[in-house]
């Protein structure tokens, strides 16, 4: 989604924001821009594309040196992908430029004000908006830039991350907040700004995250944070986390190749001290419900979107089972729109990679605002999510950057898995039962090794079916949210058709699909429902169907597969989180078959913070 930099310091401004800039490309966007402050009038290269098409015409334009820019890359909300609706914009005269992330509800109005008198509108952005109210502000005598910023934005209604820079005021930039994340990066004598730690997170690792309602002054040797009604707020930086941080390729092809191989190591950070196998529980400390708390809940609703939302499906599942809770996964984006009944024995729990997705972030706030009690399951410390919720469970999966999600989406249930144990020894899963859990949590990490070099197997199956035009994807109570983000995973990133179904619903309408030409990939755990998973293989097979088989199980020997995947036997209970990693793998190597961009899809974005 949209991204922004912002620099001020003595350093190689231009460079520095390019650098940043091409640190958020994951996040997807379809246009980039740089502006600075140049002999009191602002000069801007913006371009349609990639990041390093910027490169060219910046370091045309834009050398020598200023001292503070600002820098964005635009996912288009407002306006088609032109160079005209890039970031930043400015106003009539030129003496403001402004990056703004989020939406402006009421920009169709104050764009019939600004035109009514007189101002020139050269984009079809809501953001354009806000370079001429402030400049206008300025105009009208405000006092500083910050109030002239504060002042338009009490005009707008809406979202906004935003940075401002003035032409007339070269070393200074103002940023806002309100429901779009701004991060303002301590270095010495130079200081960053950015919506994403990422951004930044090369030059200083001390940071001050602003809060919604708050505006911040930033110079190369200082930073002043005031909220809307102009009370100072005094904020230290704080210490950016491992996870928080941007990083390389080291070697790797792409970054979810990167990303799945480090999910042994990523599973062992997420189990570090929380396992108790002497009463076969677990520790999570960052949620803050003491035992009788625990006890005392009815309900658990997980929700968030995308692969977040299977994983809260699976969560949910290992909830039901193992605390005998009631726990149910909706997706946060539909959660937020059907004015929910809020229990209050109920714990509602939020699931996000980056902690900034909008339509998750506005579920939280609206069962907050109804009274209920809301954890999270965030990996991005300090997040919006994360912090909206002030307690959870992080999932300390590191930095993730391809649009893909794999190590994260692993630490999500492997946290759901050691929550759920928590729940269920607190109610009545057995000590035993507890112990043995603990013991397969402990044995994950180095099964999803045996996995991993299960490579070029996996590969070769992707080969094979990597021109089919549609797939199924199958699986039965613990199968299912396995089959539904194997399934996410290939769409995303192959673009092929995949439709997840329970197995025991394809005779109930779907059926009617199979053929030589619809390979069906088959979850099947080794668990109770083995006879029923047998039960859709054979009814696959009669109608000619091509049977990818992945299991945890020993399966009959006349089962008729056309190929299988086998993954080693954990416990029925975690095994989900181990039939999850070949269907990530299956996906990788049929987008590499067709030649598809793995870590940036096209039309999706990392994280997702418009509603
Ligand atoms: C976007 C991405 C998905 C991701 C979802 C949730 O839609 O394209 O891949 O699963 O956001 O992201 P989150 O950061 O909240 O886990």
């Amino acid at each position: 989604m949209c991204g922004i930099v912002a620099y001020a310091g003595p350093g190689d401004t231009t460079a520095i924001l390019l650098e940043g800039l091409r640190r958020l490309e994951y996040r997807g966007y379809d246009s980039a821009g740089v502006a600075v402050a140049a002999r009191r009038k602002i000069k801007r290269v913006r371009v349609v594309g990639r990041v390093e098409e910027l490169t060219d015409p910046v370091g045309a334009d834009l050398t020598g040196s200023y001292p503070a820019g600002i820098a964005h890359t635009r996912w288009a909300s407002h306006g088609p992908a032109t160079t005209a609706n890039c970031h930043p914009h400015t106003d009539g005269s030129g003496r403001i430029a402004i990056a703004h992330n989020g939406i402006l509800d009421n920009a169709e109005q104050l764009r019939a004000e600004i035109t009514a008198a007189g101002g020139v509108l050269t984009s079809d952005t809501d953001s354009e908006v806000l370079a001429h109210l402030i400049a206008a502000q300025l105009e009208a005598g405000a006092e500083s830039l910050v109030a002239a910023t504060s002042a338009a934005l009490d005009r707008v209604r809406g979202t906004y991350g935003v940075v401002v820079l003035d032409a007339r005021e070269p070393d200074t930039i103002v940023a806002a907040r309100h429901g779009s994340p701004v991060v303002i990066g301590v270095g010495d004598g130079e200081m960053f700004i950015a919506s994403d730690p990422a951004a930044i997170a090369h030059h200083t690792r001390k940071v001050v995250y602003l809060d919604d309602g708050e505006l911040a002054t930033v110079t190369a040797g200082d930073y002043a944070t005031i909220t809307r009604d102009s009370r100072r707020t005094i904020k230290a930086p704080v210490e950016l986390t491992a996870a928080a941080e941007g990083y390389e390729l080291d070697g790797y092809p792409d970054f979810m190749t990167r990303e799945m191989h480090a999910q042994p190591e990523a599973m062992r950070r997420a189990l570090a001290g929380r396992l108790d196998p002497r009463w076969g529980t677990t520790r999570l400390d960052g949620i803050l419900l003491d035992a009788r708390e625990l006890r005392s809940l009815r309900r658990v609703t997980i929700f968030g979107c995308g692969s977040a939302y299977y994983a809260a499906e699976a969560g949910a599942l290992l909830i039901e089972q193992l605390a005998r809770i009631p726990a149910e996964a909706q997706p946060a984006s539909e959660l937020r729109y059907r004015n929910p009944v809020v229990d209050s024995d109920t714990l509602y729990i939020a699931v996000s990679q980056s902690g900034e997705t909008a339509d998750t972030l506005v579920a939280v706030e609206e069962l907050q605002r109804k009274g209920a009690r809301v954890i999270g399951c965030v990996n991005v410390v300090g997040s919006s999510i994360g912090r909206a919720c002030g307690q959870g469970m992080f999932l300390h999966a590191g930095p993730e950057v391809s649009v893909a999600s794999t190590k994260a989406v692993t630490n999500m249930t492997l946290s759901f898995a050691m929550l759920a144990v928590l729940l269920g020894r607190i109610r009545d899963l057995s000590p035993a039962d507890g112990a043995r859990l603990v013991a397969g949590l402990e044995k994950l990490p180095a099964q999803v090794e045996q996995i991993l070099a299960d490579d070029e197997h996996i590969a070769q199956i992707a080969r094979t079916y990597a021109n089919a035009s549609r797939m199924f994807f199958l699986g039965q109570v613990r199968g299912w949210p396995v089959a539904r983000e194997g399934a996410q995973k290939l769409k995303e990133i192959s673009y092929i058709h995949a439709e997840a179904y329970p197995g025991s619903e394809l005779k109930h309408g779907p059926l009617a699909l199979i053929d030589e030409s619809m390979p069906s990939v088959v979850v099947i755990p080794d668990d109770d429902v083995l006879e029923r998973n047998l039960s859709t293989i054979e009814q696959i097979a009669a109608r000619g169907g091509p049977v990818i088989a992945v299991t945890s199980a020993e399966l009959p020997k006349s089962a008729p597969i056309t190929h299988m995947i086998r993954v080693p036997h954990n416990s029925p209970e975690l095994d989900p989180i181990l039939l999850t990693i070949p269907l990530q793998m299956f996906a990788y190597h049929t987008a590499v078959a067709l030649g598809r961009d793995v870590d940036k899809p096209r039309n999706l974005a990392k994280s997702v913070t418009v509603a």
